[in-house]
């Protein structure tokens, strides 16, 4: 069965066919990230035009990168929550003309289950397991009992790690995402130079809290300025993100214990972080744990891994119409659509 994705949830205009569930034939991505550059962050209107000028083109070469047709697609799914309301609203009306148009059934998928599917393209695991989902809007530990049953087990409460990694990222006058350049400078820098606290949530030891951190941040470069000190950049990005690796990983490693979890997954985003990758490959080497991560080129965001979970969604029953909306919020474990 070979379904199409689209995926323009942010800033990336996706499409790409995947052969039952598993097999990516094409994986196109445009993105509009240069223009954000310029503005230290994602600037949604920007977004959004550029999504409506790409999208028929990027749709186009993955099919045609594929070797198909619309003739050969059996459903078409969409990534309609949660993002950026505009950004979401183009690749769903995108969806619904192309479902309409050629008599194809329309499979809404939410983002973070796309994540966590683009585990399925890059090894051969099965749920029951345990998943870090981790992007620049959510920081979620999911029980993933089936394809599509999960259960939220913590999430933050405020900041997710990828937007308190772009935020710090941007004070410490990195290039955006900050993530990746924090990622990319850390292995120069001492990790121990600055110590920052790890914020714990009483009575809810799986939540995570990360603008305490960014705030940290903030005021050591703000502190700094003010009595004309220079820090030194390096040792900062190492610090900050072995506080944030620390605290996502500890508290994962708490849940997969407690829950009696032996097979873990990270995806979203920030999985694509080295540190985050060999942390939490020691962590699950130390308890005999095994462990899955996605291949980099399916960290961030790309259809493949949306066309993946919208073959699981589509043969477990879940078909949209063409009243379907796009939604910017949505649990993950309690959809409607
Ligand atoms: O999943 P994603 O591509 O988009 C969302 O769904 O949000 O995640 C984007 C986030 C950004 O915050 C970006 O800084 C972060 O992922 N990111 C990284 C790395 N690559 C991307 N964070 C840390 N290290 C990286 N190598
Ligand atoms: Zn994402």
């Amino acid at each position: 069965m070979k379904i199409l994705g689209i995926e323009s949830s942010c800033d990336e205009t996706a499409a790409a066919v995947v052969e039952n569930g598993r097999e990516v034939l094409s994986n196109v991505i445009a993105t509009s990230l240069e223009e954000h550059k310029l503005y230290g962050g994602v600037v949604p209107e920007i977004a959004s035009r550029r999504h409506a000028e790409s999208i028929s083109g990027v749709v186009e070469e993955a099919l045609k990168q594929a070797g198909c047709t619309m003739n050969d697609i059996d459903a078409v799914a969409v990534t309609y929550a949660p993002g950026l309301i505009g950004s979401l609203l183009v690749g769903v009306s995108f969806a619904k003309g192309l479902s309409q148009a050629t008599n194809t059934p329309l499979v809404p998928v939410h983002h973070l289950r796309g994540h966590i599917a683009s585990n399925y393209i890059s090894c051969d695991i099965e749920p029951p397991f345990l998943c870090l989902v981790v992007s620049g809007g959510h920081s979620h530990i999911v029980a993933v009992k089936s394809y599509t049953d999960f259960e939220v087990i913590g999430k933050t409460r405020d900041d997710a790690a990828g937007e308190a990694l772009d935020k710090a990222g941007r004070t410490m006058g990195l290039e955006y995402p900050g993530g990746i350049s924090i990622d990319k400078l850390s292995p120069s820098g001492d990790e121990n130079a600055f110590s920052f606290p790890h914020p714990r949530i009483h009575d809810a030891p799986y939540d995570y809290s990360f603008s305490g951190l960014k705030t940290a941040v903030i005021n050591i470069m703000h502190n700094a300025s003010q009595k004309g000190e220079d820090i030194n950049v390096a040792d900062l990005s190492a610090s900050f993100q072995k506080a944030v690796v620390d605290c996502l990983l500890s508290n994962f490693e708490t849940a997969a214990e407690n829950f009696g979890y032996n097979k873990l997954v990270i995806a979203g985003g920030v999985s694509a972080n080295s540190k985050l990758r060999n942390d939490a490959r020691k962590m699950c080497d130390r308890h005999g744990w095994t462990l899955t991560l996605p291949e980099l080129k399916y960290c961030g965001d790309n259809a493949a891994m949306i066309a993946s979970q919208g073959y699981y969604e589509f043969v477990s029953g879940t078909i949209a119409n063409e009243s379907l909306n796009a939604y910017a919020t949505m649990p993950l474990d309690n959809i409607k659509y």
